[in-house]
């Protein structure tokens, strides 16, 4: 194997590679990275980063070793965005439009520095283990529950997805059942399709002027607030901590006076022992009578029988559920009564919309989850950076410039204990850290530092002593 030049500094690649191997493939080759492609975002930014940053040639491109040696085996027909941001790195991509069963699924994850799945690859303890080489797992969805997230950190894998692609998605939807439950679109147009023609406007209503209730004025919730507003209605919303309204809508200080004062209400909270039945049988009693409610937000959020009952007494007009207590794991005849006891009472009752969890299924969702995944993926593997990592602290440095040739990057995951960060220093001590983070989550500690003026031997060096440490994880060299 040849020596490589790296800036200005020679390298011996034999005997360095020997020492990295444990998170690389055997090829070696150093490279100085000499095409800035993209920067490191800074702290708290995520998304576009790789376009919008292009340009700017000033920063060096960090890599961990040669791009081509990276496996990445993407399950589950991820988008297309997805896929041309990691070919373009020069990564190596396979590609299966399925998900694998478990024992395949062991057999191929061996050999890969990084997976991407969506919801039916279950990445269990067994598989983990046995997936010596793998630095990053990308879920190119919204739930990581398919993904044993603690196993990985504690194996110094990081875990990826996209919670906040399809916000738009969900507001749009919830926008267009605003409008189909005041003019009984669902029922006028069922009637429809069995013949009957059933033209009436008792009952039916603009949405001009009407108060919609938003419970829950995060990522959805506040773009809906802008829609609505944007459709002549007033906006009202309760939520847990006191937020900047988006154009007049107003915070109100309890759920009961958004009750009170809504024509519609809508629920956008997260899953949470609070959010469990927030909406009961005391709630549908301070609601308007004749008002609607819509969640697309989490099944738990709502007691289904209290708004069945609501919806029988005359109390609730109409409603509009994207999401329950318990969904099927796939398409097919299963909303009834074995998967949620009161299912056909649910489907026996007029005005109430009933979609299979659709509120975030979009191309262009999809399309956004690919690109926002795939990008968290570069960073990770090229510089480190954990920034919307589910499983790992987040951690982050601004990124080197061309005019640091001779800088090296230090990741060291490793055990959270007392002490750990004296021993860490006493090694990085007598060198130039130029930069260092550190952060912890649970049991689980990231630290990076950027070394300034390191030559091959010394980066040899740092390696082997903060593999040899008791608290070590994963040891890795950036440059
Ligand atoms: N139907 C779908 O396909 C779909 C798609 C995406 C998201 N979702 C769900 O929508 C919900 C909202 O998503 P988001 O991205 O807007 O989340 P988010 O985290 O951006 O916003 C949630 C908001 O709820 C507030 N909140 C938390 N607990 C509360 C409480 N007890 N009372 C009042 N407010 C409370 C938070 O302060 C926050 O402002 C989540 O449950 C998410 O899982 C559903």
């Amino acid at each position: 194997m040849s020596n490589v030049v790296n800036g200005d500094a020679e390298v011996s690649g034999e005997s360095y590679t020997n020492n990295l191997t444990h998170t690389v493939s055997a090829s070696f080759s150093i490279s100085s990275s000499p095409v800035a492609t993209y920067t490191s975002p800074s702290p708290g930014k995520a998304g576009s980063l790789l376009a919008r940053t292009a340009t700017r040639t000033s920063v060096k491109q960090l890599k961990p070793f040669a791009t081509e040696d990276i496996k990445i085996l993407l399950l589950e027909n991820i988008n297309k965005t997805g896929r041309d941001v990691l070919t373009a790195q020069g990564y190596q991509v396979e590609y299966l439009k399925s998900s694998l069963p478990e024992d395949e699924l062991i057999e191929k994850i061996r050999d890969v520095h990084v997976i991407g799945i969506r919801s039916k690859t279950k990445l269990t303890a067994r598989v983990l283990r046995e997936a010596k080489n793998l630095l990053v797992v990308g879920c190119f969805c919204i739930g990581t529950n398919q993904v044993d997230t603690q196993f990985a950190a504690q194996h110094g894998v990081a875990v990826f997805n996209s919670p906040f692609s399809n916000s738009r998605s969900v507001a749009e939807l919830v926008i267009g059942e605003i409008i189909a439950l005041a003019r009984q679109l669902g029922d006028r147009s069922s009637e429809l399709h069995k013949g009957t023609w059933n033209k009436v406007s008792s009952g039916c209503w603009e949405i001009r002027g009407k108060t919609l209730g938003i419970i829950g004025y995060g990522h959805i919730g506040s773009q809906l607030s802008v829609l609505a507003e944007a459709m002549g209605m007033t906006v009202i919303f309760f939520d847990a901590v006191n937020l900047m309204a988006m154009g007049t809508a107003k915070q109100v200080p309890t759920l009961e006076a958004l009750l009170q004062g809504s024509d519609f209400v809508t629920c956008h909270v997260p899953e949470l022992p609070e959010t469990h039945k927030m909406i009961s049988s005391q709630e549908f009693g301070q609601m308007r009578t004749g008002s609607y409610l819509i969640n697309a937000s989490r099944g738990s959020v709502i007691d289904i029988p209290a708004l069945i009952d609501a919806m029988r007494a005359g109390k609730v007009a109409g409603a509009a559920l994207d999401v329950y207590p318990s969904e099927p794991g796939g398409n097919g005849d299963y909303f009834n009564n074995e998967l949620n006891s009161w299912a056909e009472d649910l489907r026996s009752l007029k005005n109430i919309i009933l979609t299979p969890h659709i509120g975030g299924s979009t191309e262009e969702a999809q399309s956004a989850i690919g690109v926002e995944v795939s990008e968290a993926l570069v960073r990770y593997v090229n510089e480190g950076a954990t920034l919307g990592a589910v499983n790992m602290p987040e951690v982050n440095l601004r990124s080197l410039t061309m005019d640091e040739p001779n800088h090296v990057r230090m990741i060291y995951i490793h055990h959270n204990v007392p002490g750990v960060l004296r021993k860490v220093n006493e090694i990085l001590g007598d060198h130039n850290v130029d930069k260092q983070m550190t952060d912890s989550r649970g049991d689980v500690a990231y630290l990076m530092a950027d070394i300034s003026d390191v030559s091959g031997s010394v980066i040899k060096e740092l390696y082997q002593s903060l593999e040899s440490l008791s608290s070590r994880i994963v040891t890795r060299v950036l440059y």
